[in-house]
């Protein structure tokens, strides 16, 4: 049976969107402790659109299971993690311009750049996963760079208009996570996971954990409303 991480990164964009300081990522990660997830997934993006500097420290402080750190290559980036030492950092490529990560690492086209920041963080002490597409080339790269996990995009899985092509997407990621297993490769996955199309990834033998965060966010929304309307009822009377 995987783990799961939850992503906090959109706790943050809420309260992004008013600057101030609530909700808090670093308390929405210690609830999704308590209801179980195995690891914390925060994105510190160039652009700090959402989880910043502060945020990463007081979750490395706080996190109780794992902490695992998105982040591209950027050597800034890379310098930060470095200081920060998170157990795990996560690479994933970053355009500003994207709303969320669009596609894993071209670790096949970028290996020189990504083996170095793969080096750094391992001389530190973190434990390295490498976010690629479910592409065997690509898994074969991330072993020569000498990375020990890789989390596979299960997005066009999860966007596919038609059963066929999902069943088409969904072979594709099985038979990575076959080849990486066989490789010695530790195997995560994410991206677009929600409440529907997740119990078919998860039943995939052999993956390690799955990173999943606006499905659960945005359900969150849902399953708490009720009850904080309540609360706020019972004050206003
Ligand atoms: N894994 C990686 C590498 C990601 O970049 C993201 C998005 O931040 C996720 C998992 C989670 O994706 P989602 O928010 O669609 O569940």
């Amino acid at each position: 049976m995987p783990g799961l991480g939850v992503n906090v990164d959109h706790v943050a964009t809420l309260r992004q969107a008013r600057g101030g300081i609530e909700p808090d990522p670093v308390w929405a990660a210690s609830v999704c402790e308590q209801a179980g997830s195995d690891s914390i997934v925060a994105h510190l993006r160039e652009d700090r659109r959402h989880v910043n500097d502060a945020d990463v420290w007081a979750l490395k402080k706080s996190v109780k299971t794992r902490f695992n750190l998105e982040m591209s290559i950027n050597p800034g980036i890379v310098e930060v993690a470095k200081r920060l030492r998170p157990r795990q950092a996560t690479l994933v490529p970053e355009r500003r311009e994207e709303l969320t990560t669009e596609g894993g690492m071209s670790v096949v086209k970028y290996a020189g750049r990504i083996g170095k920041a793969v080096d750094a963080l391992k001389r530190k002490g973190i434990e390295v996963s490498i976010f690629i597409d479910p592409d065997e080339r690509e898994i074969g790269a991330v072993k020569k760079i000498g990375a020990d996990t890789i989390e596979i995009h299960t997005g066009r899985y999860c966007l596919a208009g038609t059963k066929a092509a999902a069943d088409r997407e969904f072979k594709k990621i099985k038979r990575s996570v076959d080849y990486a297993l066989g490789l010695g490769l530790v195997v995560n996955a994410g991206h677009g996971l929600d409440y529907v199309n997740v119990k078919r990834i998860a039943g995939i033998e052999g993956v390690n954990e799955l990173n999943i965060g606006h499905s659960i966010i945005s359900r969150a929304v849902f399953t708490g409303l009720r009850a904080a309307v309540r609360e706020m009822k019972r004050l206003v009377k």
